[in-house]
């Protein structure tokens, strides 16, 4: 109860200083500022256990040394794999216990009527959404294109890293992966101070 009342205290903090940027007024353009908290970001974007799934190749990555996904498993129009090689064969809604074992992850909380279904898969081939081998300013141009981002808005965005359960596994995992180097919560602050800021990329 008091867990589930601390999350709620949290959640509505963190949507009034979205929606207020804190003390009423919205946080004025900085593009230093702006460039400072991307780079924070994108050690979290180019971790293994998010560039596992946003590989430049037509192959997902495994493990901390990012090596092809075993069984030469493909990505597949719909980023959900080729004939019997299905991502949803192995990968459920949730890790399976032990090492080695298939993680998982369930849809998000607004698909409820699909929340039993597995959900884990690739980006689609027509949008791959590559964070493999993209420098700072390439990613961060990527990011905010809507032709290559899956058509988000900044906005959009920042509530996919904030709420998406593919994006919460990074910090859930299952036995014997690594987490990124912050915590969930700082990543999704660097990513709105980003934003919040005007969206400057590094060059
Ligand atoms: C035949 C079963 C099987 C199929 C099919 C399969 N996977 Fe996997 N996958 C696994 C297993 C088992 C692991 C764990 C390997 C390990 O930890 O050594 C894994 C690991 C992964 C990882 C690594 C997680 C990490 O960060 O280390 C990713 C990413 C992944 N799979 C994506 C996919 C995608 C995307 C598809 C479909 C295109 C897919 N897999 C199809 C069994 C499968
Ligand atoms: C199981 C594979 C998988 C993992 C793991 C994963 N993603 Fe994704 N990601 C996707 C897919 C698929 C999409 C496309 C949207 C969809 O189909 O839900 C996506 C979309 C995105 C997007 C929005 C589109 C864009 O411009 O790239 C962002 C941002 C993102 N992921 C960030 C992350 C971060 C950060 C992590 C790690 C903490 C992560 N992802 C881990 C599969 C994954």
């Amino acid at each position: 109860m008091l867990a589930l009342a601390a999350c709620l205290a949290f959640g509505a903090s963190l949507f009034s200083s979205s929606v207020n940027g804190g003390g009423g007024k919205k946080p004025a353009k900085d593009d230093a500022g702006a460039r400072a908290a991307f780079l924070e970001a994108y050690k979290v974007f180019t971790h293994p256990r998010c560039m596992n799934c946003h590989p430049a190749g037509d192959q997902p990555l495994q493990g901390d040394d990012s090596q092809p996904h075993f069984y030469r498993v493909r990505r597949g129009a719909d980023g959900n794999g080729v004939f019997a090689a299905r991502c949803g064969n192995c990968h459920q809604t949730r890790n399976q216990s032990g090492e080695h074992s298939p993680p998982g992850a369930p849809h998000p909380l607004e698909e409820k009527e699909r929340r039993n279904e597995p959900r884990w898969h690739l980006p689609p081939a027509a949008t791959p959404m590559v964070f493999e081998r993209r420098t700072p300013a390439q990613l961060c141009r990527q990011l905010l294109d809507k032709k290559r981002n899956g058509k988000l808005t900044p906005e959009q965005l920042l509530h996919h890293v904030s709420h998406d359960p593919l994006v919460l596994w990074g910090w859930n995992p299952g036995e014997g992966r690594s987490v990124p180097p912050l915590s969930h919560t700082q990543f999704v602050e660097q990513v709105k101070t980003w934003i919040e800021k005007g969206g400057a990329c590094p060059q």
